[in-house]
């Protein structure tokens, strides 16, 4: 685990964690992790919240086995009714779960798989504010097993785990030739947002490459009927692409541009 430190490496190695260790998060990890939370809100004007050891809120999930030993989450509160608030979420959300990644933990998005009023009972949403969606947070079912793996077993696991839509799917919009001609940014970026998670792996998002401008693009694809979470997984995918891209930034919204730097 020691060998894999940076966001493209925790892109490389997730996968989403439906069964954990019956281990609390520490004190110091919470710690640790409720740090690289403040800035994340600060910039994404948001209200995420670490919650711990409330079993209650995933027992369903837990007794079904759809889920194992559940416990922890990311509370992901923002601004009522503002779809581009969700976005922000999905991306600065995101954010974090790459970090704990990094930190050995397991995470997994929940829109279903959780009771939703039990969890808001633990965390503050005050008037014009909104709970989303929650981040399962914890350790890996067997984590010193986990921890012992080679970062190339974890690259392995992360590319074979799941079906994903083609590069082609995901730059639908674009020729052979656009392609072909893309630079090696976007095709990284593009690769990048391929090992996103999205509500129910719709993969919602397709990229395309401007060469006029040097600009890049993200669409909500309204064909992979994710509109409940649309803009929210827009928002991971475009934190994805912008990691996988090196450097650059995004502006927010459907058809909104990246440039790179
Ligand atoms: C917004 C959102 C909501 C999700 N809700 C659930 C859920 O309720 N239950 C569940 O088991 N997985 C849920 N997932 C996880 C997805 O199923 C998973 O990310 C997707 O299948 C891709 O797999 P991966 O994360 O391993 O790459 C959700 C993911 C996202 C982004």
């Amino acid at each position: 685990m020691a060998e894999h430190t940076q966001l493209i490496d925790a892109i490389n190695i997730r996968t989403a964690v439906r069964a954990y260790d019956d281990e609390p998060i520490d004190d110091d990890t919470a710690r640790q992790l409720e740090m690289a939370l403040q800035p994340i809100n600060l910039l994404g004007d948001l209200n995420i919240q670490l919650v711990r050891d409330q079993p209650k809120v995933f027992a369903e999930a837990n007794a079904s086995g759809h889920l194992t030993n559940a416990a922890n989450y990311l509370a992901i509160v923002g601004p009522a009714n503002d779809e581009e608030a969700k976005e922000r979420a999905g991306f600065y959300a995101e954010r974090m779960v790459l970090t704990a990644t990094l930190r050995g933990l397991g995470t997994l998005w929940v829109a279903g798989s959780w009771d939703k009023a039990e969890a808001a009972k633990h965390c503050r949403v005050t008037s014009g504010q909104e709970l989303y969606l929650g981040v399962v947070i914890g350790h890996p079912k067997n984590h010193l097993d986990y921890q012992a793996k080679s970062y190339e077993e974890l690259c392995e696991a992360q590319r074979t785990h799941r079906a994903t839509k083609t590069y082609e799917q995901f730059t639908a919009t674009m020729s052979d030739e656009g392609r072909e001609a893309a630079p090696d940014w976007f095709k990284s970026g593009v690769e990048a947002a391929m090992k996103a998670p999205s509500a129910m792996n719709r993969q919602p998002i397709t990229f395309s490459y401007n060469p006029a401008d040097d600009t890049a693009a993200a669409h909500i694809d309204q064909s992979a009927e994710d509109e409940h979470h649309a803009f929210n997984d827009m928002g991971i995918a475009k934190l994805h692409f912008q990691i996988g891209a090196g450097q650059g930034q995004w502006a927010w919204g459907d058809g909104g541009l990246f440039i790179h730097k």
